[in-house]
This record gives C-alpha cells, sequence and structure tokens, in this order.
C-alpha cells in the first residue's frame, strides 16, 4: 500500500511528518516516506528556524545521494561530483565543467512542499490542496508546547491510526497508565465535524487524578487525514477545573510494516515542569500501544469486512473508509 507504484496520488498529495525540526540542522538529512528517499534541509544552512526544503534525495547528474552532501552558501552540494543547487532546485554549479559555464536546463531537483509546523518537519511527495492540520492553541501565548522527538515503530501506519482513535483498548493495553481499574464500557460514539481539520467526537469521563480525587474530564478525539489524530482534554472538576491540554499523534508511513511516531502536546499550566517530566506519562502510554501493535503482523485490512467492528470501533472505522478512499478513489 505505501510502496513503489502501489502508492495513489491520494496518498501522495498529503502532508506527512518527517523530522522533528531540530534534527535537521546544518547538514542535509535524509528521510523514507512511502518507501521512497528524500532530502531534508535549511538552504540558508544550519539556523534552526531558517526555511526548510526537500527533494528526491537522488541527483539528477548519476543519483548521488543528496542526504550525503552539504550545505555552504545556500547551496545543496552533491557529494559525487559537487554541483550545487539553489534553494529553488536549481544547479547553479557543475564543477568540471567550471565557473561560470552553462548548466543543462534539466538540472534541477522537483521540490517537494515542505512546512515547518509545532517544531516538526511536514513534506509532501504530490501537491497537497491544504496546509498540515491546524492546532488552534499553538497561537494562543497561554498554551506550552512540547514536542517528543521522533520513533519508529514496526507496525504499519494505518493500524497505529486506527489505535489512537480508539479508547476501548485502554482498561487491557493500558493498564500500567491511563486504563488502570477503568470501566471497558465505552459510551456513544456519534462522529461530527469536530472543526475545520478534525472530524471525531466529544465525551464525557470520570478518572481518578494522581491525588485520588474522582475528576471530570470533557474530552474530544478526531483525526485529520492522513494519519493525524488529536485528544483534547479540559478537567472539569477538582482542583484541576480549566486546565487544557491537546495531544497531537502524528504516524508517517516509512514503508508497508514500518512507521514514524510522534507527538506533540499543549498545555495552558505547568509551564514550569520540566519537558521530559511533561512527556514522560505520555511517553509510557505509547509505548503500550507499540508493544501490542509490534505483535500484529501486516497491514489492517482497509476494507472493512476484513475486520469485526462493534459500537466503540466507530470513529476508527470511520478514519478507515475516510483513508480508503484516498488509496482507492470511488470506493
Ligand atoms: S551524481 Fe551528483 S554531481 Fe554527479
Ligand atoms: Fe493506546
Amino acid at each position: 500500500m505505501f510502496e513503489g507504484g502501489a502508492v495513489s496520488d491520494g496518498l501522495r498529495d498529503q502532508w506527512y511528518v518527517v523530522a522533528d525540526a531540530s534534527d535537521v540542522g546544518e547538514a542535509p538529512r535524509a528521510v523514507t516516506l512511502l518507501g521512497e528517499r528524500y532530502v531534508v534541509w535549511r538552504p540558508a544552512g544550519g539556523r534552526v528556524d531558517g526555511p526548510i526544503a526537500a527533494a528526491p534525495d537522488r541527483c539528477p547528474h548519476r543519483h548521488g545521494p543528496l542526504s550525503a552532501g552539504t550545505v555552504a552558501d545556500g547551496c545543496l552540494v552533491c557529494p559525487y561530483h559537487g554541483w550545487s543547487f539553489d534553494a529553488d532546485g536549481a544547479c547553479v554549479l557543475v564543477p568540471s565543467a567550471g565557473a561560470g559555464a552553462p548548466v543543462p536546463p534539466t538540472a534541477r531537483l522537483a521540490l517537494c512542499p515542505a512546512r515547518e509546523r509545532y517544531g516538526l518537519v511536514w513534506i509532501s511527495p504530490g501537491r497537497p490542496n491544504g496546509e498540515p492540520p491546524t492546532i488552534a492553541q499553538d497561537a494562543d501565548p497561554d498554551y506550552r508546547r512540547v514536542t517528543a522527538g521522533i520513533e519508529t515503530w514496526h507496525t504499519s501506519a494505518t493500524r497505529m491510526t486506527d489505535n489512537f482513535c480508539d479508547v476501548a483498548h485502554f482498561p487491557f493495553v493500558h493498564a500500567g497508565t491511563i486504563g488502570a481499574d477503568t470501566d471497558p464500557v465505552v459510551g456513544a460514539v456519534d462522529v461530527e465535524q469536530l472543526d475545520g481539520d478534525f472530524t471525531g467526537y466529544r465525551y464525557v469521563v470520570d478518572v481518578r487524578d494522581e491525588r485520588g480525587d474522582i475528576v471530570r474530564q470533557a474530552m474530544s478525539t478526531g483525526f485529520a487525514l492522513p494519519f493525524s489524530v488529536r485528544s483534547n482534554t479540559t478537567y472539569e472538576s477538582g482542583p484541576r477545573a480549566g486546565q487544557d491540554r491537546v495531544l497531537l499523534l502524528c504516524t508517517t508511513p516509512v514503508d508497508d510494516v514500518s512507521s514514524l511516531f510522534t507527538f506533540v502536546v499543549w498545555r495552558n499550566h505547568d509551564h514550569d515542569l520540566p519537558a521530559e517530566e511533561l512527556l514522560a506519562f505520555d511517553r509510557a502510554i505509547g509505548a503500550e500501544d507499540r508493544t501490542m501493535l509490534e505483535q500484529i503482523p501486516g497491514a489492517l485490512p482497509l476494507d472493512v469486512t476484513g475486520t469485526v467492528d462493534v459500537r466503540s470501533d466507530r470513529l476508527s472505522v470511520r478514519w478507515r473508509q475516510a483513508f480508503g478512499r484516498l488509496v482507492a478513489p470511488g470506493t
């Protein structure tokens, strides 16, 4: 599904997280997306706040790996014969021809759309219609954002996104964290358009906080195609009433059976907490999901007749149907 000629145009025309922005510095970086290699670099050099560029990791001359090259004077320099490509992808120097010699017009990189958003690098191998999903709290100075860094999971991106839309596994997979002693019954899942980018549902849960108090949380969980899942949590009672938290889970298919995973948290509280402390609980939850998913072979069948679904699966089924239409339009 995610490799070679099997990748649909609908899948290509999407945004994917391929790196943590802080991991793209002075050197160009290789990433693999949908079974193909890309190079990501900062044409302005090592400034991490400089713009990002991306292209297939293949020099047009003899297909040298551009990601093994360097960035110098605003250009990406191929390590094989030293051709230099400017920020627009045009070759501006062929050393063997001598300075000032004309450059073949086909000596050009096919740049991919690239964005830096939420401390992450997003690229598209096609022509996306819109932008990466909007998290409104990112523009609100009351919220602090923390990014978790990138992991590689040995499972399909389809299984990961299905899992992130599903709360019925909490008492079982997450018995060591959020799921301890919780009610396994999942209430109504009424899927709606939550906002411009996310489709999901709202619900209210009573959980026991770290002090042993029962607190009521208003939550929503939703997806944005292809592989973003967002959970919003607002404490409605107890000492944390009014505290609000947004969790964005991002999945990227490296190939059919391995995927990148990262998450970003926004909070309007605990601004002084060290980032690692703030991330620790969500990291532990992610590790529990990973342990389960890496035991399940292959991709999730997109045809819903390939699985048995119940009421609590309503959101993940909705995602699977929408995602299936990207892969095979008209179905
Ligand atoms: S392969 Fe890149 S310059 Fe020759
Ligand atoms: Fe989970």
